[in-house]
């Protein structure tokens, strides 16, 4: 089925959520929220304890904190999309399993057709590994990424989630770091065409 709005894919979700795992009732999924023609879509894992009672992405610690360093790197809440891979909140807050991650994997892919996001910023290893499946985020963050999926080309800038900037005080600082170069990536990023290389330059400028 080809969804052509959010509110409909959503519902669409509601209707069938005995067909996905984790779920009990639809108010258990957490859709995601922002500008449905947003420049900048961003993914992470799963919700957790404050996004199931609030029912909106990242609005928990990490969420706060992801949400600042948006702000202080001059993005607008209109330019951006936050959803994640897995729509509900796994017991105990684990790890998603790769068949829960197949399962809502439809639904996200709706998403990223309906948004036509310039980038995507993936938020730790899970949703990285959609789009860049060999390599550690440790080694790749904050370093713009040009993708094929789905037959077009997307532009992918993987970043440490959140919540292990919370843990650890060096991935915070590069979790900011990294943060700070978005404004300039997306500049570069909307002017780029689908053959465009990057040129040594550019690369310089933005790694
Ligand atoms: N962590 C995530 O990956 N997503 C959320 O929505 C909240 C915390």
């Amino acid at each position: 089925m080809t969804f052509t709005d959010l509110n409909k894919l959503k519902a669409d979700l509601e209707k069938n959520f005995q067909n996905f795992p984790l779920v009990e009732k639809p108010t258990d999924i957490i859709h995601g929220e922002g500008n449905e023609s947003a420049a900048v879509m961003l993914i992470g894992e799963a919700p957790g304890y404050y996004e199931s009672v609030q029912r909106r992405p990242f609005v928990g610690r990490s969420g706060q904190l992801l949400r600042k360093v948006l702000t202080e790197s001059g993005l607008e809440e209109s330019q951006v999309y936050i959803s994640n891979i897995v729509k509900v909140r796994p017991p105990d807050n684990r790890d998603p399993l790769p068949e829960e991650i197949l399962a809502f994997k439809l639904y996200l892919d709706a998403e990223i057709e309906i948004i036509k996001p310039k980038l995507i910023v993936t938020l730790g290893r899970f949703s990285m590994a959609k789009f860049l499946p060999e390599v550690k985020v440790s080694e790749v963050h904050g370093r713009l990424h040009k993708v094929k999926w789905n037959n077009r080309t997307l532009f992918v800038l993987p970043m440490y989630h959140p919540a292990a900037a919370l843990r650890a005080t060096r991935v915070k600082e590069a979790f900011i770091k990294d943060f700070a170069k978005i404004e300039k990536i997306i500049a570069w990023v909307e002017t780029a065409s689908e053959g465009e290389e990057f040129t040594e330059i550019v690369k310089e400028a933005l790694l």
